[in-house]
């Protein structure tokens, strides 16, 4: 982290107020993401954004999408972003800013949201949305929000009861919100990135992890878990995010005609994420994989254990911004 807050200081001072020639030739977008599969929410929606910006705007602007980590990890994305010369947008979940904002904290205190309705409703909020522009100063701006969905755990061992945690290595993004909460947990935390996981989790560098049904079942880490508990205890959703410096030089025609297909993409996209969540549950259970449910007083456990993580992350997040989260439950 210490290392991508350096590398964000640096560009920052060497790149950000250059502004972008703008051309009559073809303005090629290379868009940056660590997911994939045909079942993906993220990786469906980047899909449908090229291919809608590839046939509305043909001949002024080309989406070239980079999934899975192809292009560039989510650390290294918000790097060169900051540059805008060789990516000029991407969607990193929103457990990824550390080194940029510490607004974005506030999607990853566990148990905020009752489910991904509540997100959209919040993220579509007035407070929502001027999250979207707390990168601004830093050479990112966020154009809209994408879901994904609501985290679960994994680990090598059944977790039933929050004391099962105790003890284990948990692979978290790189959020210090997560790596509190697995200390609540009586866990410890190791911030990995995410093509590392599977790896991690095979090897025994790591012994659990969280994430949402359609990341466990595309990148198979329930393989390589004892089984899954159903937590429902945070989200992972993402920023679309875009250069700052790429941005403020295109044509204004074309930035318009960018934010409406972007406004479109995520309005049809964000309505399908919850079924394909609920798909990726199906088939690791028509895999062999182990899905555990919580009843409501082991839910409770859960909530106890983790809760009090908020009080340490307010001052950071604001009040306001807690309480607005929680009026969209
Ligand atoms: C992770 O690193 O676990 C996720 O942020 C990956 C993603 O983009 O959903």
């Amino acid at each position: 982290m210490r290392i991508v807050k350096l590398a964000v200081a640096a560009v920052l001072a060497a790149s950000l107020f250059t502004s972008v020639a703008a051309s009559a030739e073809e303005i090629v977008i290379k868009f940056s993401h660590v997911t994939g599969g045909k079942t993906h929410p993220k990786a469906l929606a980047a899909e449908e954004f090229a291919k809608r910006v590839n046939a509305q705007m043909a001949g002024r602007v080309r989406v070239e999408v980079y999934p899975g980590g192809s292009l560039f990890n989510d650390d290294d994305l918000l790097i060169e972003l900051i540059k805008g010369k060789s990516v000029q947008m991407g969607s990193p979940s929103l457990s990824k800013f550390e080194a940029l904002t510490k607004k974005f904290r506030i999607f990853d205190l566990p148990f905020l949201f009752d489910d991904i309705n509540a997100v959209n409703r919040f993220q579509m909020s007035e407070k929502g949305q001027e999250l979207l522009g707390s990168m601004k100063k830093k050479g990112i701006l966020g154009l809209t929000f994408w879901h994904n969905g609501m985290k679960q755990m994994s680990a090598n061992k059944a977790l039933v009861s929050p004391s099962d945690a105790k003890g284990l290595k948990f692979r978290v993004q790189q959020s210090d919100v997560l790596v509190a909460q697995m200390e609540a947990l009586g866990a410890t935390a190791q911030k990995l990135a995410f093509k590392e996981v599977y790896g991690a989790l095979q090897t025994g560098v790591v012994d659990a992890q969280e994430n949402t049904w359609s990341n466990i079942f595309s990148k198979k880490f329930f393989e390589v878990q004892d089984g899954v508990t159903e937590t429902n205890h945070g989200i992972i959703d993402y920023a679309v995010i875009v250069s700052r410096r790429f941005w403020e030089g295109l044509p204004t025609d074309i930035r318009t005609d960018l934010e409406r297909i972007m406004a479109e993409v995520t309005a049809d996209r964000n309505k399908l994420s919850y079924e394909l969540n609920q798909a990726s549950k199906a088939n690791i259970i028509k895999a062999g994989g182990v899905v555990r449910t919580l009843s409501a007083s082991q839910r409770a456990d859960w909530v106890k254990t983790m809760k009090p993580v908020w009080a340490q992350f307010e001052g950071d997040i604001g009040a306001d911004m807690i309480a607005a989260a929680q009026a969209s439950n």
